[in-house]
Order: C-alpha cells, then structure tokens, then sequence
C-alpha cells in the first residue's frame, strides 16, 4: 500500500497546468517515458506487461528527484504476451470485415511487475511523448484504450490514473474481485477471484480435508483472494489452522519465517495464493527446508507454470491441485512469433535484449565468454517459453482483450447505430464513448469457436 502510494506521489505530477493570459498551457514536468514497443495508426491501444521482472532498487529521500527506475530481467512469457497483442492487432488490420480501412497502432510498455514502473507506464500511455501537447491542456490521451497490467495491483494503479478520464482498461490476468467493485472502467478477460476462491474452497471440501494451512502474496491479489477464501471455507466446515503472508519485497527472512510455521503446523493440506514472483521463492525456501508430505492446492497464477514441474521441485509439489485458465489455440501464433527478430527495427533495444537472453550471445563485441549474435540465429532451433504454444491460457486472453477493443470500436463506428447516432468518425471519437461501447460488446473472434465476452464483475 506504501509503495502504491508512493508512486502515486512521485509521478502524477507530470503533468502540470499553468493558467497564462487568456489560455492555459500545458507542459510535461518530468521526463516522457517510451513505449518499448510502438507503431502508429489510426485507433491506438495501449499495453502494459511486465516484460521484466526485476527493478532496481531506489532510495525514496523525499529531498531529491529520485533516481529514475530500471527493469531488468527479461520475462519471456510476458514478452510473448506482448508479442499476441500485435498479432492480433495485425490480424485485424489485416481484415476487411472489422473495422475495415482503419489502422491500428499500438504502444506497449513495461510495467516490470512492479506499482511504481506501473504509473510510469500509465502516464506515458496518458501522455504520450511530446513535452508540450499544444496551447491547450485538453488534449486526448495518447491511447484509446489499455489492455494490461499482468498482476492486480499494477492494473489499480493504472486504474487509479486512468479512471477519471475514463480510459478502459481490459485485464488479461489481474484476476482480484476488488478490481470491479471500484472501478467502473475495468474490464478483464480473465474471471475473477470472486469465483475461484469460492471453487478452491468447494474443492478442499469436496476432498473432506477440514483442517488446512494458507499462505499467501501480501498483495491485492493473494489478500483479497484468499480473505474470500477464507470466508467461503468457513461456510464450508473448513477450518484453517494459519493463515501467513509472503513478502518478496518485504523484509528478509520473511519467506523462511512462513516456511517454519508450515513446517510447525499439522495441517497436511496448504492453500497457497501466490503471486507469479512470489512461488518461486517460497518453493525455493521449501526445498531448502525440506517441506515434503504437504498437499498443495495453488491459485490460477502459479498452477499451469511449466517452471515449476520439473524433476527439482518434484517432491514437493507432485500432487498440486487447483483450478486452470481454459487452454487455447491461436492459429498463426507460432509463425508470426519465429518471426520475431532485431532486423524488424534495429533501433529497438528490447529486440536486441530478446535474441541476447534467448541465443546467450551478444551484439557488444569484447565482452568476456560471450559470443557475438549475428542475428541470423534461427528461432525455430530453439525451445524456450517464448516460442512454446502448446499451453496458450493467459496469452488468449490477450488476444480477447484486443478483440474486445476492435468490436466495441467497429460497433461504434456504425454510422447510424444506437452507439453512434451521430455519426462520429475515427478522428474525433473518445476512450469514454468505448468505454460505453465495450460494456455493450457481444462479440466472437474469428478463430475461436467460443462467443467471448469481457467481464465487469
Ligand atoms: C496496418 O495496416 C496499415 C495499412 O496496410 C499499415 O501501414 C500498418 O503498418 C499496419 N499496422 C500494423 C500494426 O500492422
Ligand atoms: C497482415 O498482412 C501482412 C501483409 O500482407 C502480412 O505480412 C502479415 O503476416 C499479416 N499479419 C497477420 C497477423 O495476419
Ligand atoms: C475502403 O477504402 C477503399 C478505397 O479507398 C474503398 O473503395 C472502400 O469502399 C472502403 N471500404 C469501406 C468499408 O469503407
Ligand atoms: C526430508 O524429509 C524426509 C521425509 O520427511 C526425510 O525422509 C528426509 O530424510 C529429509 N531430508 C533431509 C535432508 O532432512
Ligand atoms: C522442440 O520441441 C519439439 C516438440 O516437443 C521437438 O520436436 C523439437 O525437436 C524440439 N527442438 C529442439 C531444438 O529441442
């Protein structure tokens, strides 16, 4: 909650209005931040993923500027969620039946799992990158709608800039049922946590376990989740013997803490609501403990991750239960992602950090122990999370997300149409009047043979 609020602290005030003569003017305060990705068109949709998952770490003074953030890391996984946002925008561009002759760009940035990349990343969604948008400070935002963040906490921070002037957002992953409560510009393609935490207490029932442990992400998505857990297996005659939460922010020695008392307590049964950065490490803590005999039931985050079912963490956590995103296929998926290589924009540094992490070469010549990318290294050679597309859950529900977004626009561009009764064009429509549009969409992509819909609740 501190760090949200710090955030919110350092980077609203990059916009400032100064009332001058007769007109306002409007100027940017701090410095423009950069999509990673980029391509103008007609319709802008913005996106923010964690396409890294580590920040470096800032001292907050409160008497200087404070340094600005860097993300390293990259997360392969989110980058192919990245990459199926293009492709379907490509897809639809592409296509003459949806919203025909009308390009659509994208920018997407880093949110790099973290509240305060998050805000950044909102603001130069907000903002875009001129330091002065004109002589007036009514300027649009830069992007017609956002599909993102990759964790709940990220996509309320963006909500918390976003929402007033009524941007929508489309979630992909944040699933935390406290998102629709408070903010009527959400929507997600994922469903929330108001259904799971109810199933995984039916599921614990179901198997007559009655006495069970819970651990948790000391976040918006692990506090909230399993505080409805915990109230639906109450009504269920469950009963929980502890209740911890985890911190890989937090002070050190947290995780060992919690490890202990699961290894104290005797419930044989732990429910673990844990976010995509947190598993690792508590399951890394678990083996240097040497936690075994436990029946995990894990959250929709972490229960499909093909990192953690591999022989090392086996005697842990063989036997793990929980609920899955629905699976999917993405025909073209895979071929347009082999594609994916620095020479599409060689001024793109993410490109380049790509093919370095994925071929463990470099473009720097002279560093020590490293070989030289040529850049015609083959992607098909190689299996990674990048090019993997057998388990496509949550990278479907991108591909939705940017779906919903075409549908409501087509829909509102239909001259005549009860959503656009008065004929507005591509030039002059707002987020807001999607926003309308969105909430109305009942729509089915081409390639699954599924109706989709975005959910509000
Ligand atoms: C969309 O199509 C237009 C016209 O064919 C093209 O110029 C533009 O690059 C395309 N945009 C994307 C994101 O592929
Ligand atoms: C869109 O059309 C372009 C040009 O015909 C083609 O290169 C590209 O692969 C298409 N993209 C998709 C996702 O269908
Ligand atoms: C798209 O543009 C072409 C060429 O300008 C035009 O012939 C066609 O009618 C347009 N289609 C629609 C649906 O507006
Ligand atoms: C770990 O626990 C198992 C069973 O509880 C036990 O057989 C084994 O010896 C333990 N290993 C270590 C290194 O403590
Ligand atoms: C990648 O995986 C596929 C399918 O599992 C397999 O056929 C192929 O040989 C693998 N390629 C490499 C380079 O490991």
């Amino acid at each position: 909650m501190l760090d949200r609020f710090c955030a919110m602290l350092l980077f609203v005030i990059f916009v400032g209005a100064f009332g001058a003569e007769n007109t306002e003017y409007c100027e940017m305060l701090g410095d423009p931040v950069f999509p990673l990705l980029s391509k103008d068109g007609d319709i802008t949709i913005g996106g923010a993923f964690s396409i890294h998952s580590q920040i470096s770490k800032t001292s907050l003074s409160f008497t200087d500027v404070p340094e600005a953030l860097t993300c390293s890391r990259i997360d392969l996984r989110e980058f192919r969620f990245a990459q199926t946002m293009i492709f379907a925008i490509q897809e639809i561009n592409n296509s003459s039946s949806l919203l025909p002759n009308i390009s659509i760009g994208y920018k997407i940035f880093d949110s790099c799992g973290s509240t305060l990349t998050s805000t950044q990343a909102v603001m130069g969604l907000l903002n875009g990158q001129e330091r002065t948008s004109g002589k007036t400070c009514s300027s649009r935002s830069s992007v017609h709608a956002i599909i993102g963040a990759s964790d709940s906490s990220s996509t309320i921070v963006m909500l918390q800039s976003s929402g007033i002037f009524q941007i929508p957002v489309i979630s992909h992953f944040a699933t935390c049922a406290c998102l629709s409560k408070e903010y009527p510009s959400f929507f997600r393609t994922i469903p929330s946590d108001y259904y799971q935490s109810r199933a995984l207490a039916k599921l614990v029932k179901h198997f007559g376990w009655k006495w069970v442990g819970a651990v948790r992400s000391d976040n918006d998505y692990g506090n909230n989740g399993m505080a409805t857990f915990i109230t639906a297996a109450h009504q269920e005659g469950v009963c929980i013997e502890y209740s911890e939460a985890i911190s890989s922010t937090g002070p050190s020695g947290n995780v060992a803490k919690v490890v202990r008392v699961i290894k104290s307590g005797t419930a044989r049964v732990l429910v673990a609501f844990i976010a995509q950065g947190d598993i690792d490490i508590l399951v890394e803590e678990a083996l240097k403990q040497n936690l075994t005999g436990l029946q995990w039931v894990g959250s929709e985050s972490w229960i499909t991750a093909g990192r953690l079912a591999t022989k090392r963490y086996s005697g842990i956590l063989t036997g793990t239960l929980g609920f899955a995103i629905r699976k999917t296929k993405i025909t073209g998926l895979k071929g347009f992602l082999l594609q994916v290589n620095p020479g599409q924009d060689s001024h793109n540094n993410l490109l380049r950090e790509f093919w370095e992490a994925t071929f463990g070469c470099s473009f720097q010549s002279g560093i020590h122990g490293q070989t030289l990318c040529s850049g015609s290294e083959i992607l098909e050679d190689i299996n990674n999370t990048f090019t993997d597309v057998s388990e496509l859950r949550i990278s479907s529900n991108v591909y939705k997300a940017v779906y919903a977004v075409a549908h409501a626009m087509h829909n509102m561009l239909k001259c005549g149409d009860a959503m656009n009764p008065q004929c507005i064009w591509k030039d002059d429509f707002e987020p807001k009047q999607i926003l309308q549009s969105v909430r109305h969409a009942h729509w089915s992509t081409g390639q699954m043979k599924i109706t989709a819909s975005v959910f509000q609740r």
